[in-house]
């Protein structure tokens, strides 16, 4: 009873942004996302029967807390669902996602881990039940089950069984890339999880944040399809000012940027301004994620080099999706 799976982390184009029902993590909108290969984690998972508790190590250090309690959660789901609750995990991830990169983690962790538990119990899904049942560990990670681009479908039914990830655009539909700034003065203070929270129950701005998120999709789904990069990074970078934008209006209000983060958008404009097309995306923290092509990589990545303040500027292309080794 024991299996091994890869996936990769996700960058949003769409972000997710507020959740309807917290237990069971269904979102207020739907969401896209591009599957990044410069970003993984690897865990493997065995069930047995002489185990008292769950053990969890990431990188070979032993896991407990509140990160523990979420993965044990997560275990009893899948145990309920394949009717062995008697049996508990050992678990060991080693993750790839350099911290500091300001990358959620949890996407492609959560990911990892439903595909390596599910398949070491013995439970048979498809794609979609994978994505479905990973949602419940982290919203992000539906989106990491498939490779290139993937929407995560918010659902209507309030049990959740119509919200999971489907693939729009696979790996190799469009060389787009990414680059990660890791900013110096980078912490964040606000998890995802408590900021939408926060942001959802006291923005007045919210509202206007899910007036636009649907059509924001319909428009970057044309962008993708077509291959138009102009249209999918300006409603990209609009999409993401927009879900910032919320958190200014919460209570108390609080911003994942810095004056650093600030420094990043306005050297991406000015390249815009001097003809290279790229826009930028944030994430719930201060580093920013570039999106660029590939025959501009070079001039790209010096640019943000340059930038005082970015201690790193790492390059990924689109990713795969969900692998067993
Ligand atoms: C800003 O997936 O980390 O990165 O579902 O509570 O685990 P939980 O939240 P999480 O939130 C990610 C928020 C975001 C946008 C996005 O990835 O879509």
């Amino acid at each position: 009873m024991k299996a091994t799976a890869k996936a990769h982390t996700n960058i949003a184009l769409i972000k997710y942004w507020g959740k309807r029902n917290e237990s069971l993590i269904l979102p207020t909108n739907s969401s896209l996302s591009l599957t990044l290969d410069g970003f993984h984690t690897t865990t493997m998972v065995e069930f047995r029967e002489d185990l008292p508790v769950d053990h969890f190590t990431i990188n070979d250090e032993v896991v407990s807390g509140e990160s523990y309690s979420r993965v044990r959660e997560f275990l009893d789901l899948i145990r309920q669902t394949a009717g062995k609750t008697d049996l508990y995990a050992d678990v060991h991830s080693i993750n790839n996602v350099p911290t500091a990169a300001g990358f959620a983690s949890s996407a492609s962790g959560f990911a990892a881990l439903a595909a390596a538990a599910t398949k070491a119990i013995g439970l048979p899904l498809s794609d979609q039940e994978l994505s479905r049942i990973t949602r419940q560990g982290s919203g992000s990670a539906t989106r990491s089950i498939y490779g290139g681009f993937a929407e995560w479908q918010m659902g209507e039914h309030l049990d959740g069984s119509d919200s999971y990830a489907v693939p729009v655009a696979a790996q190799d539909h469009w060389d787009i890339r990414v680059a990660a700034v890791v900013l110096s003065d980078a912490v964040k203070n606000v998890s995802s999880r408590e900021g939408m929270k926060r942001t959802v129950e006291t923005s007045p701005f919210y509202d206007g944040w899910l007036r636009s998120a649907a059509g924001d999709l319909e428009q970057i789904k044309e962008g993708i399809m077509t291959r138009d990069f102009e249209k999918t990074g300006q409603i990209a970078e609009a999409n993401c000012l927009k879900m910032h934008a919320t958190t200014l209006g919460a209570s108390p209000p609080f911003t994942y940027w810095t004056d650093r983060t600030v420094d990043v958008m306005q050297t991406v404009q000015a390249m815009r301004a001097k003809g290279i097309p790229a826009f930028f995306t944030i994430d719930a923290g201060p580093n920013v994620k570039v999106l660029y092509l590939p025959e501009n990589e070079k001039t790209v990545e010096k640019t943000l080099r340059d930038i005082p303040g970015a201690e790193d500027v790492i390059l990924s292309k689109s990713g795969q999706g969900v692998s067993f080794l």
